[in-house]
């Protein structure tokens, strides 16, 4: 059978680029080897959520004195937590899968490998069925990056080293948990384990958490989270994985710290190896597929859209990216911009950012002003926040007066960071800001608030 489209890999990149492809006409087959929704629906995003409201939830009932709520007993259900956040996720896939089928898509279950191209279109093969597609979108995400560190290999068959999708399904509570890695899988789960009752440890390599976040933001984070009881270990290097120890090194001294469970989460990488990228020469680069601000890549009519691109590694980049292709694909031009993709962490409190940090600004040799404000300017955010120390900085550019970052760590930033990413899209200047009307009283409105400073 000859499709006018063949997608490798039902994630966000893929099921959303075959929903577009579909609705525009294209005759499209879906390729997925486990499950539609991939990383992200199944053992990233979606159910990191359910699990994290779970854990809000059970912070706001437990310390609820503050707010003049007196609440008793509370307690965590885990395994309830577990069985809602599965449910969560059966919803959407079956939502994903019912707008593939309206959108006209044919869904095969297996792991597809191209095999070549011939005068109709390039190969696929699923289990040994073929395929033929005048066009490919690869969007085969990402894996975990399995460190070779003595005792990871063993403990991961033993279940005591757990990946972002083992740890998502844990039976019980570990008493002690250690998360080697301080990047958002790391901190993100860090924060519903802490909740629910382990005790956490966090050993980063860098000496700061959150990667290439606004430092000082990062910074603030770390230190709730300290207050919270997390332990972290900054400027640490694992040297070895032992039934319950963890050993790792601080400036050539050695440590150990006890672990009932261990989680890797030091990033991940793109899933480029065995789909036959070879057999049609796709070009790759630190096993990344290469692509233009299309999509495409270096093979006439193969597009590639994901984290398997290597360059955000972030389910929303991945939806865009996928239309972007699509568009290409169907003859109407479009691009892809990098300048205003938003990041957040679903921290409690929540950590969220668009454009340019002071330390990104300085690399390029961009002259920036920045605004560095408390949260509580916000009535809402101190209604809502006792104790509250959130702050908010808004990067403006000192030639242009362009907008050019905002960075946040307050509850709802998750919410409103969207508003900010599409001021910096639009390219709105101070003085274009300044006219907008914001809701009152939102904790929105310290970006209004911010925008004053300048
Ligand atoms: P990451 O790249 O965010 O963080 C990995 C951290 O591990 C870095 O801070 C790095 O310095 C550290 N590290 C690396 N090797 C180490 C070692 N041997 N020992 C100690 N530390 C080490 O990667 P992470 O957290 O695994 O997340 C993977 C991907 O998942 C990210 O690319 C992210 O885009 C995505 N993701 C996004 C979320 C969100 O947007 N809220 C949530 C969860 C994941």
């Amino acid at each position: 059978m000859v499709y006018d489209l063949i997608v490798i890999g039902g994630g966000p990149a893929g099921y959303l680029g075959a929903e577009r492809a579909g609705h525009a006409g294209l005759n499209t087959l879906l390729i997925e080897k486990r499950e539609v929704g991939g990383v992200c629906l199944n053992e990233g995003c979606i159910p990191s959520k359910t699990l994290l409201y779970s854990a809000k939830m059970y912070d706001n009932a437990r310390f609820s004195e503050k707010y003049g709520v007196v609440s008793e007993k509370v307690t965590l259900d885990h395994n309830k937590v577990i069985n809602r956040k599965n449910k969560v996720v059966k919803t959407l896939v079956a939502g994903v899968k019912a707008q593939l089928k309206k959108n006209n898509v044919t869904l095969v279950q297996g792991t597809g490998v191209i095999t070549g191209r011939n005068n109709e279109g390039y190969e696929v093969k699923v289990d040994g069925e073929s395929y033929i597609g005048k066009k490919l979108l690869i969007a085969t995400g990402s894996v975990p990056i399995i460190p070779p560190i003595p005792g990871v290999k063993e403990g991961i068959e033993k279940g005591w080293v757990l990946t972002n999708r083992e740890i998502l399904d844990l039976k019980e509570i570990p008493d002690k948990l250690v998360i080697v890695g301080g990047g958002v899988i790391g901190l993100e789960m860090a924060s519903y384990f802490n909740s629910a009752g382990s005790k956490v440890t966090i050993i980063e390599m860098l000496d700061h958490i959150a990667g290439n976040n606004d430092r000082e933001i990062s910074n603030l984070l770390m230190k709730n989270y300290e207050k919270k009881g997390i332990t972290f270990k900054l400027s640490s290097k694992v040297t070895e994985l032992k039934d319950g120890t963890v050993v790792y090194e601080i400036g050539g001294q050695t440590y150990t710290v006890e672990a009932d469970k261990v989680l890797m989460s030091v990033g991940r990488r793109p899933a480029t190896e065995n789909i036959g990228l070879e057999n049609i020469g796709v070009e790759t680069e630190r096993r990344a597929i290469k692509t233009d601000l299309r999509g495409q890549t270096n093979v006439p009519g193969v597009y590639a859209a994901g984290d398997v691109n290597g360059r955000s590694m972030l389910a929303h980049t991945a939806y865009r990216e996928a239309e972007v292709c699509v568009n290409n694909m169907i003859g109407k031009k479009d691009i892809m911009r990098y300048n205003a993709i938003p990041y957040v962490i679903y921290t409690n409190p929540e950590v969220a950012g668009v454009g340019e940090t002071e330390e990104s600004a300085k690399e390029k040799g961009m002259e920036v002003d920045v605004a560095n404000i408390s949260m509580r300017y916000s009535g809402r955010y101190l209604a809502e926040n006792e104790g509250g120390d959130g702050i908010c900085k808004i990067l403006v550019e000192k030639k242009t007066r362009r907008l050019v970052g905002v960075h946040m760590i307050a509850n709802y930033a998750s919410e409103i960071i969207y508003g900010a990413a599409a001021m910096i899209e639009m390219e709105m200047r101070v003085d274009d800001i300044k006219e907008i009307v914001f809701p009152h009283p939102t904790v929105s409105e310290i970006i209004r608030e911010g925008i004053f400073f300048f």
